[in-house]
């Protein structure tokens, strides 16, 4: 199936050296508000990208739950896929790809489990029925039926009813720091515009690459 009908021009915007900030997470903070209040479901979910011990790379949706200078943090189950993945190889990729502003944010760096106290902290703001469900699944573990996480989810239901609902040891959260982001912005013609932030000990160097 030829797919020529669906392509289109980029002209939503400019990302030019003399209007982007120095600090990229700056510059992430306004696209990421932009992107916000563009309004539509899960507008803080991205690609999480990483590989296994031996390279072979992975990806999925994840949120994002908060950001800083520190990192970008989502939560999950450690012994997810994913969680074997970071364990055995802990460098990742989020990408994020905003279409009503044609623009798309690389985030490169190092990945490693946020503190217990932080991941206690994200757990307990999630709603008590959330908290049932990262306690009962054996996330990516392959089960016979739904039934099996069914009945898992009744049994602690009825087993912690009048207790509070705390993190098990298998979920929290992650961080990766950033080490390279790259913003992109859609341009007519393809002549994209795209600025590349790498972080060394001396602060953040910004570069163009060719669209
Ligand atoms: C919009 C959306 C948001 C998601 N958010 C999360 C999340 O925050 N944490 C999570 O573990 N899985 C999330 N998932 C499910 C993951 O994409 C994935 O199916 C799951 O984490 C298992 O991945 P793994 O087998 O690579 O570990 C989300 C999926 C979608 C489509």
């Amino acid at each position: 199936m030829r797919l020529d009908h669906l392509r289109k021009e980029y002209r939503a915007g400019a990302l030019l050296e003399s209007r982007a900030p120095a600090d990229p997470l700056k510059l992430f903070a306004t696209w990421f508000a932009r992107a916000v209040a563009q309004g539509g479901p899960d507008r803080n979910a991205m690609t999480l990208a990483t590989a296994d011990g031996r390279g072979r790379p992975d990806a999925r949706t994840v949120l994002l739950k908060s950001f800083d200078a520190q990192g970008f943090v989502f939560a999950t189950n450690y012994q997810s896929r994913k969680g074997r993945e970071i364990e055995a190889n802990p460098f990742a990729t989020l990408l994020f790809y905003f279409p009503a502003l044609e623009q798309q944010i690389r985030i490169e760096g190092r990945i490693a489990r946020v503190s217990a106290a932080e991941s206690d902290e994200i757990f307990m703001a999630r709603p008590r029925g959330s908290r049932i469900g990262a306690m009962a699944s054996p996330q990516s573990r392959v089960i016979a039926n739904r039934k099996v996480v069914e009945s898992r989810v009744a049994a602690i239901t009825k087993a912690l009813a009048s207790v509070e609902i705390t993190r098990p040891a298998h979920w929290g959260g992650y961080r990766v720091k950033p080490r390279v982001i790259e913003f992109w912005q859609g341009r007519e013609n393809r002549l994209h515009d795209r600025l590349r932030y790498t972080k060394s000990p001396r602060g953040w160097t910004r570069v163009r690459l060719a669209p």
